[in-house]
């Protein structure tokens, strides 16, 4: 979404993300940041800021430091304030501006922090581990005589991600399919070859805080579409496809990240058969699939005509991450499309990676039996510690990776808290496009050490709230 023109609280947090790890006093840290935003680009003239309280609670600092900060930043003449205390951007832009900032993904860099608990990711399957004491150097080898190009995809990969759509029923020709460094990366392509900045996007609402950031840097008009534990609201969709005549809907209807929900076949079938009658395109993103705990739920794109469909799959959950290899399944002009953004992004994927996905995907059974016992564990150990330490926080156990939790609390505001004792976590609107969830959090499942030593300071950090300090 284009910065709005009344900022919220959360995204403001967002936007000046790491601002008091300077040197000086805090209200001098936050005109150093708040400056730094507005010359990036990223708050447009005009833009209204959050009120002093507001941002104040946000941050988990006292009314004085913002208050100082902001007539610091008047006096300078970056903002403007009037009587009855409204704040906004006054500094014209400067020449060359960036028009984004991506500001759901800042925090992507989690393994450097023992106790940054941002990342939904898994660690590497341990069938990685037997592949590569597998002879799969002779794969690579064999490739040699190759110019090492190949933008489709290695045949050996594709082959493997195909038998893995037959086991769900889902036949593909050739030129129905495409390799992408990850699901992120077909995500991001598809989206450029089918959205023009201002174009409606719907998503379901929490959704994938970094498909939030590849509409909003399209320029895209993003609309939340309520959910609840059986999927996504067929009324709020059938009301915003009359409403907005979107260009795409995205979805995740198998282990849902954030939530976890994994929906019902009633609400499938409802959802495709609106879609259906609406001629409207639906990115099916399954890169989660792999985490649902119970019976396999078959993709969405079974329910829909095929020139409607887009599936975006990845090796990422199932395997790891560093693969970096994923695949785009959709309509032939799309996948012809998707085909050529990524010959000007970056030529073609790495073969290392490719020959490895292939055969980790040969064991793709097993690695799936494998992470369900990982997961249920690691959820049951979570609720557990969180019955020790927060009893009060509300837990909505579900699938895949992560643990959404009502924390009962502005999650915004202890999160700020948090970051000042080493604890990173993402608060609910990070997955709202219209900044709702405010007393959720997301808990990452796959790195239980560093929960379990980030629980009890979390603990003690919402036993003690700091009325703010200056
Ligand atoms: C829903 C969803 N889509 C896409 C991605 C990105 O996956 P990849 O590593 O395959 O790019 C993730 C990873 O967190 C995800 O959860």
């Amino acid at each position: 979404m284009p910065i709005p023109d009344r900022v919220g609280a959360p995204l403001m947090t967002r936007l000046l993300s790491g601002w008091d790890g300077c040197d000086g006093p805090l209200h001098r840290c936050l005109v150093d940041a708040v400056r730094r935003v507005i010359v990036s680009g990223a708050l447009p003239q005009g833009a209204i800021l959050p009120s002093q309280r507001a941002l104040a609670q946000a941050l988990a600092v006292s009314r004085t430091t913002v208050a100082v900060a902001y007539d610091e930043l008047c006096t300078e003449g970056w903002l403007a304030t009037r009587q009855g205390g409204t704040t906004w951007v006054r500094q014209p832009i400067p020449a060359r501006q960036m028009a984004w900032r991506g500001d759901r993904l800042g925090s992507y860099a989690a393994d450097q922090n023992p106790l940054d608990l941002t990342s939904g990711a898994l660690l590497a399957s341990p069938i990685l581990q037997r592949v590569l004491s597998d002879p799969w150097v002779d794969d690579l080898r064999s490739l040699l005589a190759l110019d090492g190009f190949l933008p489709a995809g290695l045949e050996a990969l594709r082959k493997a991600v195909t038998d893995s759509f037959d086991d769900v029923g889902l036949a593909t020709p050739s030129a129905q399919l495409v390799i992408t460094d990850g699901a992120h990366q077909g995500l991001t392509l598809v989206s450029e070859c089918l959205v023009s900045a201002g174009d409606t996007v719907l998503v379901e609402n929490p959704t994938y805080r970094g498909a939030l950031d590849v509409f909003s840097r399209l320029g895209a008009h993003v609309v939340g579409i309520r959910t609840d534990n059986d999927g996504i609201d067929p009324s709020d969709l059938t009301t915003a496809i009359h409403r907005h005549r979107p260009r795409l809907l995205y979805v995740m209807p198998t282990a849902h990240n954030a939530t976890g929900v994994t929906w019902t076949q009633d609400r499938r079938r409802d959802v495709a058969s609106i879609a259906t009658r609406a001629s409207l395109l639906v990115i099916e993103d399954a890169s989660t699939a792999d985490l649902q705990l119970g019976q396999s739920a078959g993709p969405m794109g079974l329910l829909l005509p095929d020139e409607q469909s887009v599936l975006i799959g990845s090796a990422t959950k199932l395997f790891w991450a560093g693969l970096r290899v994923g695949w785009l399944r959709g309509p032939e002009q799309i996948v012809d499309a998707v085909l050529r953004a990524r010959m000007t992004t970056n030529l073609a994927g790495s073969l290392p990676s490719q020959v490895l996905a292939a055969r980790c995907l040969e064991h793709r059974h097993e690695a799936r039996s494998i992470r369900r016992v990982e997961l249920r564990q690691a959820q049951a150990e979570t609720v557990d510690l969180l019955a020790h330490y927060l009893p009060q926080w509300r837990p909505h156990p579900a699938d895949g990776s992560s643990l959404w939790v009502d924390t009962g609390e502005d999650a915004t505001n202890l999160s700020a808290r948090l970051r000042r004792r080493g604890v990173i976590l993402n608060p609910g609107p990070t997955f709202s496009p219209s900044e709702e969830f405010a007393s959720y959090v997301r808990l990452p499942l796959g790195h239980r050490a560093r929960l379990a030593m980030a629980l009890p300071l979390i603990a003690q950090a919402v036993s003690t709230p700091e009325a703010g300090h200056s």
